[in-house]
C-alpha cells in the first residue's frame, strides 16, 4: 500500500475538527507537519495530534518537507494562494470549501492542478451523507425520470457565527450563500447530474447582521463589521431547460433551520432530509422512505475517497472543476442581485 505523507495548511477549526483526525484513520497515512500563521496555533496543533514538524510559513513547509498531499484549511481569502503553491510543489490538495473568493480565483486553482498533474478536491462533504448517496443511486437507476425542477435551502433562523470572519465582505467573499449555501448548492447540483448553468437571477438581503437588537444564537458576531449579505435567494437556468430555486439565510423569520433539496422529475419527485420518493406505479400514488440508512461521517467518507483516489488513479470525491462551478453560480448570484437584472454564464 502506498504510504502518503500529508502537510496541513491553516492549524484552526476545521483542520483539528475533521482533517487531521481522518487522516489519522487512515492506514499508511501520516500526518507529518502543520502550518498556521500563528505560531502558537500551529505549535499546539502539533501538540495535540502528535506531529513532527510545525511551520508559521506554509511555503516553508512545502520546501522543507517531502509531502503527498496537503489540506488548505484557512479562510476562504487564503485558499488560492497555498493551494497554487501546493499543486506547483507536486503535491495533491483538498481545499476547503468553497474553491475561492470568486470564480477567477477558482479558474486559476483547476488551471494550475491540470498544469502541475495533481489532484484538486474540495471540502464538499455534504454530498457524501448516505441519504444523498442513496438518492444518487435511486436517480442514476432513473426513479425520477427527467429532473426539470429543484429547491435547495441553507436556512438558518438565528444562526450569523459569532467567530471567524463569517460576516466580513473582504475576508470571506459572502454571506450566507458562500458559507452553508455552497454545501446544498453542490449537493444538488450532483443529484440533477451537474447540468451546465446558462443563467442566474438573484436577490441578497441584509435585514439582521448589522442590527444590535437581534438575537445571536451562534454566539455575538461584530454588527460593526457585517458586510455580507443575511439572505439571498436564486434562481439557476441550465442548458437542458431545468430550473434550480436557492435560498440561503443567516437569520430569517421562519419556524426553524432549514437544510434541504427537493427535486421534480417526469416519474418521480423527491425531498432529501429525511428522504422520501413520490411516485406512481401501475395508476397508484406511493411514497417510499428508506427503512435503513447506514450512520456515516460525510467528513470521513470525503477524505477516505480522496486518499483512495490518489492511491488508485482515480478522480476525487469533488473535484476542483465542480467546486469552481458552484462558485461561477455564486459569484453570478451576487453580479445579479448587484446589477438588479438576470446575468447569463454562456455569453
Ligand atoms: N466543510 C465544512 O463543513 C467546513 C466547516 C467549517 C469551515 N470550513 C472552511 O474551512 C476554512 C477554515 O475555517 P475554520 O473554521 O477552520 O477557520 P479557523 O479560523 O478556525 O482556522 C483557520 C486557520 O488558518 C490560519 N491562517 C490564517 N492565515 C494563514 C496563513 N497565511 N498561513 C497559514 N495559516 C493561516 C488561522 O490562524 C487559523 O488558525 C474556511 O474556508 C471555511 O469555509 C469548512
Amino acid at each position: 500500500m502506498t504510504q502518503l505523507r500529508v502537510g496541513i495548511i491553516g492549524s484552526g477549526g476545521i483542520a483539528r475538527g475533521v482533517h487531521i483526525p481522518n487522516y489519522q484513520k487512515i492506514e499508511g497515512v501520516e500526518v507529518v507537519a502543520c502550518a498556521d500563521a500563528f505560531e502558537e496555533t500551529a505549535k499546539s496543533c502539533a501538540e495535540q495530534f502528535g506531529i513532527n514538524q510545525w511551520f508559521t510559513d506554509y511555503n516553508e513547509m512545502l520546501r522543507e518537507v517531502k509531502l503527498d498531499i496537503v489540506s488548505v484549511c484557512t479562510p476562504n481569502y487564503l485558499h488560492k494562494d497555498p493551494t497554487i503553491a501546493a499543486l506547483n510543489a507536486g503535491v495533491h490538495v483538498m481545499c476547503e470549501k468553497p474553491i475561492a473568493m470568486n470564480a477567477q480565483e477558482g479558474r486559476e486553482m483547476v488551471e494550475a492542478a491540470k498544469k502541475s498533474g495533481q489532484k484538486l478536491a474540495m471540502g464538499l462533504m455534504t454530498r457524501q451523507q448516505s441519504d444523498v448517496q442513496a438518492l444518487k443511486r435511486a436517480i442514476d437507476c432513473g426513479e425520477l425520470g427527467e429532473i426539470y425542477f429543484g429547491k435547495c435551502h441553507a436556512l438558518r433562523r438565528r444562526g450569523i457565527p459569532g467567530w471567524g470572519v463569517f460576516g466580513e465582505k473582504d475576508k470571506q467573499g459572502g454571506g450566507p450563500l458562500i458559507d452553508i449555501g455552497v454545501h446544498i448548492l453542490d449537493t444538488t447540483l450532483y443529484l440533477m447530474g451537474h447540468p451546465k448553468p446558462v443563467a442566474v437571477s438573484g436577490q441578497t438581503y441584509t435585514k439582521f447582521g448589522t442590527r444590535k437588537d437581534v438575537l445571536g444564537l451562534m454566539g455575538q458576531w461584530n454588527t460593526e463589521t457585517f458586510t455580507v449579505e443575511d439572505f439571498a435567494v436564486g434562481l439557476i437556468r441550465f442548458d437542458n431547460g431545468a430550473t434550480l430555486e436557492i435560498e440561503s439565510s443567516f437569520a430569517a423569520n421562519i419556524e426553524h433551520d432549514v437544510m434541504d433539496v427537493k427535486l421534480l422529475g417526469d416519474q418521480g419527485g423527491c425531498s432529501l432530509h429525511p428522504l422520501k420518493i413520490y411516485t406512481e406505479k401501475h395508476r397508484t400514488l406511493y411514497d417510499i422512505t428508506p427503512v435503513f440508512l447506514p450512520r456515516a461521517s460525510s467528513h470521513e467518507q470525503n477524505i477516505k475517497k480522496f486518499v483512495e483516489a490518489i492511491r488508485n488513479g482515480t478522480e476525487v470525491p469533488v473535484p476542483g472543476e465542480q467546486g469552481l462551478m458552484v462558485t461561477e453560480i455564486l459569484d453570478a448570484l451576487y453580479r445579479s442581485a448587484e446589477e438588479g437584472r438576470e446575468v447569463r454564464l454562456d455569453a
